[in-house]
Order: C-alpha cells, then sequence, then structure tokens
C-alpha cells in the first residue's frame, strides 16, 4: 500500500516535470491552488481533456489558506494563515501572479469576501477571534481600516471552542451585510462596515463553519456535528434573516462524533449540494464527499442512488466546482495527501464519476477559478459571480 502511493507519488511527479508549461493553451481555464507549503500556483484546466498542469508558481505566500478574485478578475487576494499576511497579486493575461502589495494582519486568516464593487474587503480570522474590515482605492491599493476581537466563554465542544472562532466572511446576496459562522462561539454575525449588527443563536456546540447562499436560502455547514441546515432568507430593509427550514446529516450517524466537515457548494442550476468530509473512514481511497440534491422548495434529500464518493485525497478542507456552463467537473484538494484531483461530474444526475487528472502539489488548502476572458469580461462576470454569493 504505501509502496503503491510512494510509486502513485513518484509517477505523477515525473508527469507534472514533463509537462510543465508557463504558457496557457487556448482552450485551457485557469485556476490557483494556495498551499500551506509556502506556494501559490497557477494552473491551467483544459475541459475538452479533463487534463491539468501547472503553469507558473509564486513562493513566499506562507500557509495560504484562502485566496478570492476581484470582481474585475484583475486581482487577486490572499492570506497567510500561520504568518498573519494579507497579499494582493496582480493577475497577467497568462494566468501568471505578479505581487503587488502586503499587510500585516491579526493571525489566523481563513477566508476573504470582496464586495460587489471591488472597493472593500472582510477577513475572518480563526485562530485569531477576529474580523477584519479593509478599503480598496481607485488605483487598487488596499488599507487596514478596522478590525474587531471577539471574546465568549468556552462553547461546550473542547477543545474546538475554547473561545470564538469566525470561519468565514461572505456577503449576503443584497451585498449589504457580510455573514460570519463563528465555529467556537455557535453563532452566525452578521456584519457592516460599522461592525457586528447583529448575531443568530445557533445548536450549542455545533461548530457553525461555512455557508452558501442560493435563490433565496442558505445552507451552513456546522463542522463539530457533521451536518448541513437548511434556512429560507428572511431578509428586510434593516434587518439580515434567517428562518430555519431542515438540518440533515452529512454522514452515517456512527461517524458524525469524530467527523468533520468542511466545505459546502450549491451547483449554479441549483439542483445538487455537496459537502466535503474529513477525519471519517468511509472510503479506503479519501474522505468522503457527500451529496444532496435540491428541489425549488430548498429543501435537501441524500442524493441517489448514490450519495458518498470518494474523494481520493486526505483531509479535504476546501473542494469546488468547474464554473462553466453545465460545471461537469469537481474538484477535490488534500489538504493531508493526494493533490489536486479534478474528476468529471454527471450534471444531470449529479454523481462525482472518474477522476480525469490530478496534479501532485504539497497541502492543496483552496483552489480559485478564474474563469476564461474573465479579466476582459468584467463587469457582467463580476455582477454574476456577486449574485451568487462568490
Ligand atoms: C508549451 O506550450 C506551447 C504553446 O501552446 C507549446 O507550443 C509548447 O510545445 C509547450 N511546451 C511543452 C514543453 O509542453
Ligand atoms: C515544502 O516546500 C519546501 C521548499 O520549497 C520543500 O523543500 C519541501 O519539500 C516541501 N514539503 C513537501 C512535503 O513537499
Ligand atoms: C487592529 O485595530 C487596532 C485599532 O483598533 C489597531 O491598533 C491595530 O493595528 C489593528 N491591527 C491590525 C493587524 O490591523
Ligand atoms: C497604499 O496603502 C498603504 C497603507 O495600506 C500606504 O502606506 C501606501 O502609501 C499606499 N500606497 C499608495 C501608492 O497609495
Ligand atoms: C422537495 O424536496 C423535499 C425534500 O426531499 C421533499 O420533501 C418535497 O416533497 C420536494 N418537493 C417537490 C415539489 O418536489
Amino acid at each position: 500500500m504505501h509502496l503503491l502511493h510512494t510509486l502513485t507519488v513518484l509517477a505523477m511527479t515525473t508527469l507534472i516535470t514533463a509537462t510543465y508549461n508557463s504558457t496557457a493553451l487556448p482552450t485551457e481555464d485557469i485556476f490557483y491552488i494556495g498551499t500551506g507549503n509556502d506556494t501559490l500556483h497557477t494552473a491551467g484546466f483544459d475541459p475538452l481533456t479533463g487534463d491539468s498542469r501547472l503553469l507558473s508558481t509564486v513562493s513566499g505566500v506562507g500557509q495560504a489558506s484562502w485566496q478570492q478574485l476581484s470582481h474585475s478578475g484583475k486581482t487577486l487576494y490572499s492570506i497567510d494563515e500561520a504568518g498573519a499576511r494579507f497579499e494582493v497579486f496582480s493577475i497577467s493575461s497568462d494566468g501568471s501572479l505578479k505581487r503587488k502589495q502586503e499587510l500585516p494582519t491579526i493571525t489566523g486568516a481563513v477566508s476573504i469576501a470582496v464586495s460587489g464593487d471591488d472597493k472593500e474587503i472582510f477577513l475572518a480570522h480563526y485562530m485569531g477571534n477576529a474580523v477584519t474590515y479593509l478599503t480598496v482605492d481607485e488605483g487598487g491599493n488596499v488599507t487596514m481600516a478596522k478590525n474587531w476581537t471577539f471574546t465568549a466563554p468556552p462553547g461546550p465542544k473542547m477543545p474546538n471552542q475554547d473561545k470564538p472562532h469566525p470561519h468565514q466572511v461572505l456577503y449576503d446576496p443584497s451585498g449589504k451585510w457580510v455573514i460570519v459562522p463563528d465555529l467556537g462561539a455557535d453563532l452566525i454575525r452578521v456584519f457592516t462596515s460599522t461592525g457586528e449588527v447583529d448575531q443568530l443563536k445557533m445548536e450549542p456546540g455545533s461548530g457553525p463553519r461555512h455557508g452558501v447562499f442560493h435563490d433565496g436560502y442558505y445552507y451552513l455547514v456546522s463542522e463539530l456535528v457533521s451536518t448541513v441546515t437548511v434556512f429560507k432568507v428572511e431578509t428586510t430593509e434593516k434587518k439580515f434573516g434567517l428562518k430555519k427550514l431542515q438540518t440533515i446529516p452529512t454522514l452515517p450517524d456512527e461517524m458524525r462524533n469524530t467527523a468533520a466537515a468542511a466545505e459546502i457548494l450549491v451547483t449554479d442550476d441549483g439542483r445538487f449540494v455537496y459537502v466535503s468530509n474529513r477525519l471519517e473512514k468511509m472510503f479506503k481511497d479519501g474522505n468522503a464527499i457527500t451529496g444532496f440534491s435540491r428541489n425549488e422548495t430548498g429543501l435537501l434529500a441524500p442524493m441517489s442512488p448514490q450519495q458518498y464518493f470518494p474523494s481520493m485525497v486526505q483531509t479535504p478542507r476546501h473542494v469546488s466546482l468547474w464554473p462553466r456552463k453545465g460545471q461537469g467537473y469537481f474538484v477535490a484538494e488534500g489538504q493531508d495527501g493526494g493533490g489536486v484531483v479534478v474528476f468529471k461530474r454527471d450534471a444531470k444526475g449529479g454523481a462525482i464519476l472518474n477522476a480525469e487528472s490530478s496534479l501532485q502539489v504539497t497541502q492543496p488548502m483552496c483552489v480559485t477559478w478564474r474563469p476564461k476572458g474573465e479579466a476582459k469580461a468584467g463587469k457582467k462576470e463580476g455582477k454574476r459571480r456577486a449574485r451568487r454569493g462568490m
């Protein structure tokens, strides 16, 4: 088993070296891979063949836990979770990155949100138990504006709930509020640039981690109980509101005590939801991805005939969907092994199918797509992404 794995790694390494090329092919899409080993890679993906390859790399980025594209498609923001840094890169036409600016932050940054007009940025700091607010001037120069640090008594699930742990910042579809699941305090915090304006209490010990909006609904993954909670968005002019409709487990009950659900995705057509799981051992070849089907009532049901799919990686902290029409590819990133694997996805039935290609990078933590032509498509694509709450 170990030998086989080593041989596979060697084979993949050779493959990457052989196809390493700094020029993207005309048919290729670009995606960025932030790693925990001081690298941020530009990769090419060819949807015609399913092939992926590394094009270029910048190093010195620390533990690159999250990246976010500006809506203009011209800038990539990156954070260093361990080293307490925020970095700004400009994107060249070939997708390569050029470092523009570097700012110190509070430690433990894990998530970035960019406002629809590209003028404001929020960060969530897990270890630093804080939220940061930054502003962007006309020339794209970023300034630290404000930060807020939280305190709270320990929650019921130790050691994870020793203190507040904001895990995500995400603009709501109106663009007015920034939604911040706090894993340590069992809260959804609601922010504007003036600070925290509201709190929604979640189940004690549930550990809210990441959410996603779709078409009037909000889907929240709670890491410490491995569930998805479905809410109807009931927002007025003055107040962000959620009404709870359903809670559904991401794993069989006997696995949920020790597992740690991570990322959640809704397909653009609203028909499927995927959640990545960690620490559970459902499959030999990597942690499980859970599939749900969704209908116009917003509610979820286990995907059938198959609900669980092997990710072929260890610790898929982040997963992603190829952003183009049909979203016929699914990507899993193994923070603790297995690199980045690109799977074919059955857009009609929702199943995750065969692995088409993989990149053997160390500790991948986040994949961010730059849809083809986005830098030129500019405003239109930016508006579409803002609506989807990306
Ligand atoms: C790199 O890409 C260019 C442009 O598509 C191509 O002509 C060239 O053969 C490639 N080189 C390698 C080593 O793949
Ligand atoms: C992490 O990066 C360093 C420096 O590039 C490299 O020497 C090391 O092999 C990498 N670690 C792993 C596990 O690949
Ligand atoms: C956080 O805000 C305080 C003022 O409230 C400021 O002194 C400090 O420099 C800020 N920290 C960072 C890392 O921006
Ligand atoms: C960019 O902003 C920083 C503060 O974040 C400031 O020190 C610097 O002078 C600004 N640079 C430009 C070119 O405006
Ligand atoms: C939508 O899905 C939910 C959950 O599976 C189910 O209870 C409901 O009947 C479905 N509604 C329609 C209109 O299909």
